[in-house]
């Protein structure tokens, strides 16, 4: 049995996540935990929200709420979708918890006392009816460039020109609109990411099983231009976490945070503890997950994110790890997704386009979703979202072929042969056929799912499903029955037996509807199908099955063009 570790980027807290965001990290990576679980692999599987940081404070502001208030609150609505998709978390932990306060400012102290933070002076635009300093971005104002009066501080949106605030003409607060800026002398921390390089590199290159877009990317951070940058890690805000050199205050940096993007990844660590402390656990439970000196070492590590999350989980964060000089676990494989667009444009949270998490489940069980998400992952390169295929895929593989096979055979098996698992005949060339062609179509789907081959997971069940229904078709148990009830008894035995093997083998796509097909053949047995030959005798002659409710509709033409209305425009 192996350890593995899985941890799924964590999401902003503020608003409710669309199902490209879904899908490029929380999603597949409930997949494989789901998956490892079932190959009786122990399994730890976090996830968190990400809640320091500009945009949480002025969501909470919009809101009107305390930026505390504000973010337990959509914690708990993050927590709630997430069970809603079935997302099988061990833990979903909060990045503003005491235990990542903790961590943060140790690695902190650790990176200084071992010489890799600098202290740097640099100014900064404050504006003084707002109380604050303004980031770039939360500035605007008149592009010198091209004269567009809606430029922001970092970058004009129209010539695309990269900017400085104080480049801008008539510049102003785009949080109140005050004009009333002036430039103040602050002091940050910066992380000497520079001096790291040549770690940093060695360990990227030693990572030859990557998925190419993991690697281009950190590559590409790590060598164009003029390379990886020292990085600020602290920020002049209110809300984050204070900053600290281990547990003793840090001069000068009185009143300062820690930048999200330092604080977020350390979360990972912290939301182990987070279910330590949840479950009553001892240091030592979380720790031999990450700490390769009490336990951790043969731990493997898999972390899912999107690809603009990868140069800081491939160069920042693993900076974090190596200047702590402390033997932390570090990740074994990086899982990269592309974007999911949406009927011909992107997903948008700002103009609300697209479908959001909470809606998606107001008008379809999960399983529909978790499905069509899956099979379509943006992999190999960005993919989209229509209603069109979204709703021939259900359509088809879900209730032509998955449901439709379940449906007809207990249908079948009930009204000639009662409520139990009929015991007549047994399996011939047809089954032993039938049962060696699944077995090796099993090892692919298993070949693909531990290589976190999303896509061609998907397509490998669905053949897997679809040879059962060939199969059903060919043995034609209706026409048998007439003749030869015996070896119709036999076939629908085996079809009983396929639905359970079904039950445990989509388990990770369809956890709902695998319950009800697991539930429905009378069992609890969810032990992996290593030996097909025997999971195919599992359900035995006299044992008791139902017929489960239907596990799939259909979506209608009518549905499908209400949707695609309503979904188009502004979020309501
Ligand atoms: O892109 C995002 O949604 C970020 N909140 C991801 C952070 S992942 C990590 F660093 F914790
Ligand atoms: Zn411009």
């Amino acid at each position: 049995m192996a350890r593995i570790l899985i941890t799924s980027a964590i999401p902003y807290i503020n608003g409710i996540k669309h199902l490209g965001n879904l899908v490029g990290s929380q999603l597949p990576a409930d997949l494989f935990a789901r998956y490892m679980r079932g190959r009786g692999h122990e399994v730890m599987f976090l996830c968190a929200t990400d809640e320091h940081g500009t945009p949480a404070e002025l969501a909470a502001a919009k809101a009107g709420k305390p930026v505390q208030e504000y973010c337990a609150e959509m914690h708990k609505v993050q927590a709630d979708l997430a069970r809603g998709f079935r997302l099988s978390f061990d833990h979903f932990g909060r990045s503003s918890s005491q235990r990542n306060h903790r961590l943060t400012q140790h690695f902190a102290g650790r990176l200084a006392d071992n010489g890799h933070i600098a202290e740097v002076s640099e100014k900064q635009v404050f504006s003084i009816d707002d109380n604050r300093f303004l980031p770039d971005r939360y500035i605007t104002g008149t592009c010198p460039n091209c004269g567009y009066e809606a430029a922001r501080g970092d970058q004009c949106e129209n010539c695309t020109k990269q900017l400085d605030p104080t480049d801008l003409i008539n510049p102003r607060s785009s949080i109140s609109g005050s004009t009333n800026l002036e430039v103040r002398e602050t002091k940050h921390l910066y992380l000497k990411q520079r001096a790291l390089k040549d770690k940093l590199e060695a360990w990227i290159d030693s990572k030859t099983d990557w998925p190419v877009l993991t690697t281009s990317i950190a590559k590409k951070w790590l060598n164009d231009g003029d390379g990886l940058q020292d990085r600020g890690i602290t920020r002049d805000l209110h809300w984050g976490i204070p900053v600290r050199r281990g547990d003793q205050p840090w001069p000068g940096m009185e009143g300062k945070v820690f930048y999200v993007w330092f604080d977020a990844p350390i979360e990972y660590i912290a939301c182990t503890a987070e279910w330590a402390d949840a479950n009553g656990r001892h240091d030592a439970d979380w720790e031999r997950w990450w700490r390769t000196d009490k336990g951790a070492a043969d731990v493997t590590y898999y972390q899912f994110m999107g690809k603009d999350n990868v140069p800081f989980h491939t160069l920042s964060f693993p900076a974090t790890i190596l200047g702590s000089e402390e033997p932390w676990k570090m990740v074994d494989y990086l899982k990269s997704f592309n974007y999911l667009n949406y009927d011909g444009g992107q997903f948008s949270t700002s103009q609300g386009r697209g479908v959001f998490m909470d809606q998606a489940l107001s008008i379809l069980p999960a399983d529909y979703w978790r499905w069509w998400l899956l099979s379509h992952a943006p992999e190999s390169s960005d993919s989209e979202f229509t209603w069109e295929n979204f709703q021939a895929s259900v359509n088809k593989d879900l209730a032509d072929v998955l449901g439709n096979f379940v449906s007809r055979v207990t249908k079948f098996a009930q009204s000639k042969f009662g409520d139990t698992v009929p015991a007549g005949g047994d399996y011939g060339p047809q089954e032993h056929a039938l049962i060696a062609d699944l077995g090796a179509r099993i090892r692919d789907y298993e070949a693909c799912m531990n290589a976190i081959e999303v896509r061609k997971a998907a397509a490998e069940l669905r053949a897997i499903w679809v040879a059962g229904n060939e199969y059903l078709q060919s043995a034609a148990p209706w026409t048998a029955v007439k003749t030869d009830p015996d070896r119709a008894q036999a076939i629908i035995r085996l079809a009983l037996n396929l639905i359970r093997v079904y039950a445990i083998l989509s388990r990770p796509f369809i956890p709902d509807a695998a319950e009800t097909m697991m539930q429905a053949m009378g069992s609890s047995d969810w032990t992996w199908p290593d030996d097909l030959p025997a999971a195919m005798r599992s359900l035995t002659p006299g044992q008791p099955f139902s017929v489960p409710e239907n596990l799939f509709r259909k979506i209608t033409d009518d549905e499908r063009a209400d949707w695609q209305t309503r979904f188009s425009g502004v979020r309501s």
